[in-house]
């Protein structure tokens, strides 16, 4: 039994018929600390790359820049993928990429949004954040670990800026088709990838909303760099341009402050 009838749980069997390469199996957890460090176990014990692993609730749920990711049982997506990319060290960042870009775009289809990127990888709609991804490899395999607000209420998201699919659409929203629906878009964008980061570079740059925008970034150091961020490079590093013309392309931070593009004032 459930109390909250907008929140079902999850249905294992319906979430693994049909599922298109590289996905094996989708297996869902009633509670786990974080599925990135539980699927990153089983990848240091040999587990083949198309492994799913969702929770229905995460007791100590881990995000990008030592942060937490904080939800409610069956309020959200928290699930991590496994995946052994045949692709040279150097070129595996572009996964998590690859498929944050498939990710936002069927989350776009599916609730009729317009679902874009915050760099490296934050899931936003109209610059609130509505997921986020946490990307760790371990030896050749990556885990690419999903957090995604469904049915959470404004008074449940840990910060003013953050949405949900509910929040954003009016509408109570069934977690698994939305499981499925990002599923099946990130299979195909993965296993059609030729490996060329040029290619995911483009695919990512289309959903990308921090090009063309003031902005200032905070890096890991606790420094912070402002400018316009005039690209995203073929190493995945954010360029941006400071007022004096320099440009430095970062690879790692927190973009904390987007304004318009330049050229559409009040963006
Ligand atoms: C971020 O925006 O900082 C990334 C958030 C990633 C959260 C997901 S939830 C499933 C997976 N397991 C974790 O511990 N974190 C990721």
């Amino acid at each position: 039994m459930y109390e909250d009838l907008d929140r079902p749980p999850l249905q294992p069997r319906l979430l693994n018929r049909s599922l298109p390469p590289p996905w094996r199996e989708v297996r869902v957890l009633e509670e786990i600390g974080s599925t990135n460090d539980y699927v990153a176990a089983l990848a240091r014990q040999g587990e083949r790359e198309g492994l799913v692993v969702v929770a229905e609730h995460q007791f100590l749920g881990r995000g990008r820049l030592d942060r937490q990711w904080v939800s409610p049982p069956r309020a959200g997506l928290t699930f991590s993928v496994l995946l052994r990319p045949p692709v040279p060290p150097a070129t595996r960042p572009w996964v998590p990429l690859l498929l944050a870009s498939a990710a936002a775009r069927a989350l776009s289809q599916r609730a009729d949004l317009d679902v874009t990127l915050k760099w490296p990888n934050d899931l936003q709609v109209g610059g609130r954040k509505l997921g986020g991804v946490l990307a760790e490899s371990t030896g050749d395999a990556v885990v690419a670990g999903f957090g995604v607000n469904v049915s959470t209420r404004r008074d449940e998201l840990p910060r003013d800026d953050a949405t949900s699919l509910a929040l954003e659409t009016g509408d109570v929203v069934d977690r698994g088709p939305v499981l499925l629906a990002l599923l099946r878009a990130m299979g195909p964008a993965y296993t059609s990838w030729s490996g060329e980061p040029a290619d995911a570079a483009r695919l990512y740059r289309e959903r990308c909303d921090t090009i063309g925008r003031e902005v200032v970034v905070t890096l890991p150091g606790g420094e912070s760099l402002e400018g316009e961020a005039v690209g995203v490079d073929d190493s995945g590093c954010l360029v941006i341009r400071a007022a004096d013309g320099t440009t430095t392309a970062v690879s790692a931070g927190d973009v904390v402050r987007t304004r318009g593009r330049p050229s559409s004032p009040g963006a």
